[in-house]
């Protein structure tokens, strides 16, 4: 069927929304970019990215040059998790989506980022969702959590709370931070996929980090171009894995009745703490302080 994406774009695609990779359409300076980005990020990681990630990489092979073919990259990652890499033209709607995950299917985005956009783009390619999100996906607890999410949204669908759900996402899968023996470590695939926040995430004195409380998290707003004001920490995957294994409705219940939305910078008397920050890089004005750093 032909669909018009949210990005604008008008693409012939399946009924699932994905469309064939089509590995060879990518251009040898498209593969050239991939590996920069990729060695760019190799480098920066260990020592920031949690063990499991760094783990994820080496077991999938994603260290082999160019744009991954998605069905080699999928027959690997299907023998440890069952998940599989589907390319879809940018953001499919929410039940697709939803339906991919509750099936271990994980879409990516069938395109790379410009030159220009080498730093930084809003929409997720294929570097921010292969190079991000898949390494995790090799791990059982974190494999489990991504279809329970997928599943959870299927049941959240039409009660209300897709904007609540959404933020989970968010402040976990994409810009997820985790406690460890070995210091604070970086999961969420939005960070490990961009030079400058994984840096910032870590090591700036701006942003807070507070430890992961479910119905909090998912009442904080959240900034889609910018640099997060707040990160939050869990203290292992199988602690994210297990708030997820619960009924829903009364939290659900009591997010709707509450109908509270916290600031992207707020803390509460009842958070867990683990940084304050400062908010120094969004009081200096965020974006334009990220691009003269
Ligand atoms: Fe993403």
């Amino acid at each position: 069927m032909l669909i018009k994406t949210r990005l604008g774009r008008e693409v012939e695609v399946n009924e699932d929304y994905t469309v064939d990779q089509n590995w060879e359409h990518f251009t040898p300076e498209e593969h050239d970019r991939w590996d920069r980005l990729y060695a760019r990020q190799n480098a920066l990681l260990p020592g920031r990215a949690c063990k499991e990630f760094m783990e994820g990489i080496e077991k999938l092979e994603l260290s082999k040059s160019g744009i991954p073919n998605f069905d080699d990259l999928s027959d690997r990652l299907e023998k440890l998790t069952g998940w599989r890499v589907v390319a879809v033209p940018d953001l499919v709607p929410d039940e697709v989506f939803f339906d991919h995950l509750a099936n271990r299917r994980f879409p990516a985005g069938n395109f790379i980022r410009s030159e220009e956009q080498l730093d930084y783009l809003q929409e997720p390619d294929v570097f921010h969702d292969v190079y991000g999100h898949v390494p995790l996906l090799a791990n059982p607890v974190f494999a489990d959590y991504m279809e329970a999410y997928g599943k959870g949204g299927q049941r959240a669908m039409g009660q209300g709370v897709l904007k609540n759900l959404a933020r989970l996402y968010w402040y976990t899968v994409e810009f997820g931070l985790i406690k460890t023996d070995e210091g604070m470590r970086i999961y969420g695939a939005g960070i490990l996929s961009s030079k400058s926040e994984s840096i910032y995430c870590l090591e700036d004195e701006s942003p807070n980090r507070i430890m992961f409380d479910l119905k909090r998290l998912m009442q904080t707003d959240y900034i889609i171009d910018d640099f997060q004001q707040t990160y939050w920490v869990i203290n292992s995957f199988e602690e994210l894995l297990e708030s997820t294994y619960q009924d829903f409705g009364p939290l659900y219940d009591a997010l709707i009745k509450e109908d509270k939305v916290y600031s992207v910078e707020e803390i509460a008397a009842s958070d867990d703490v683990h940084h304050e920050g400062t908010q120094a890089y969004a009081k200096a004005g965020g974006r334009h302080a990220k691009q003269a750093s």
